[in-house]
């Protein structure tokens, strides 16, 4: 059990932020991380769609022999977890906007929620927010075209940067002092968004928590792979591998796998 590997996978390329979350705390993990590029992005569809996404790639790493699942992508995991959690019997491990931790320590009562669609309107993440964001003024903006362009290797382009702009000022016009990234592939905007926004704005994104709650559940089934000093670390996609190589630096491989 222990040396069966986790499985990751996201609507494309931007669950690899989570990716290397996972990696950084836990190095001796095997893994296996898949891309749905070709059906990203997941964000305008609807529930139902998404849940068979799902269905598709979770089947896909149990083949594989995954002990344990991470739904790397905000989209899939506030539509389909408790699904895929009533369905299978292996552990899934869900990222969700991190509005709880800004809505608690916001000074100017006012924060910012970058997410897709497909996030902002399930009814998981209305029952967070409504929990602890009650009294704080949530700016949504849904992402629209963000993932796209990152999915097409676009990440820094012109394009990119209108599309900040102008998601980013009614938050700032707002007086944020806080930033979600409800969505996994944002992470990798965060030089941008530094650039982008006043100096006091923190940006927070669910990357660590993911790994953490990762680890400890690992624990909880004893299931960590202490031993392994050569992990065995697979990227698959059903898009261009060469995108998920640029952004893990180049010091990775990904195979294309048509699923
Ligand atoms: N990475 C996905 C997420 O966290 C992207 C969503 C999409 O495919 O629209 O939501």
């Amino acid at each position: 059990m222990n040396k069966q590997p986790i499985g990751i996978f996201d609507s494309g390329v931007g669950g690899t932020s989570i990716w290397k979350e996972i990696h950084k705390l836990l190095p001796k993990e095997n893994s296996i991380y898949l891309a749905d590029s070709i059906n990203a992005p997941y964000g305008p569809k609807g529930e139902k769609a998404i849940i068979q996404l799902c269905i598709k790639n979770t089947e896909l790493l149990l083949e594989k022999g995954c002990k344990l699942i991470v739904v790397a992508c905000n989209t899939a995991t506030t539509n389909a977890i408790d699904y895929l959690r009533t369905t299978y019997k292996v552990p899934f491990i869900g990222i969700e906007p991190a509005i709880k931790p800004a809505a608690l320590n916001t000074k100017t009562n006012a924060v910012g929620i970058l997410a897709t669609q497909g996030t902002l309107t399930s009814a998981l993440f209305s029952k967070t927010s409504g929990k602890f964001a009650n009294n704080i003024n949530v700016i949504e903006q849904v992402g629209e075209g963000i993932v796209d362009l990152i999915e097409s290797g676009k990440l820094y382009s012109e394009e990119m940067t209108t599309l900040l702009k102008t998601y980013l000022e009614p938050m700032i016009k707002a007086n944020i002092d806080y930033l979600v990234l409800g969505c996994s592939h944002y992470p990798y905007l965060i030089p941008q968004l530094t650039k982008l926004l006043p100096n006091d704005v923190k940006i927070i994104d669910s990357g660590e928590a993911v790994a953490r709650q990762t680890k400890t559940i690992l624990d909880k089934h004893n299931s960590l792979n202490n031993e392994n000093n050569y992990p065995k670390i697979e990227f698959f996609t059903n898009g261009n591998p060469e995108v998920i190589e640029k952004l893990l630096g180049n010091s990775f491989r990904a195979d294309y796998l048509n699923f």
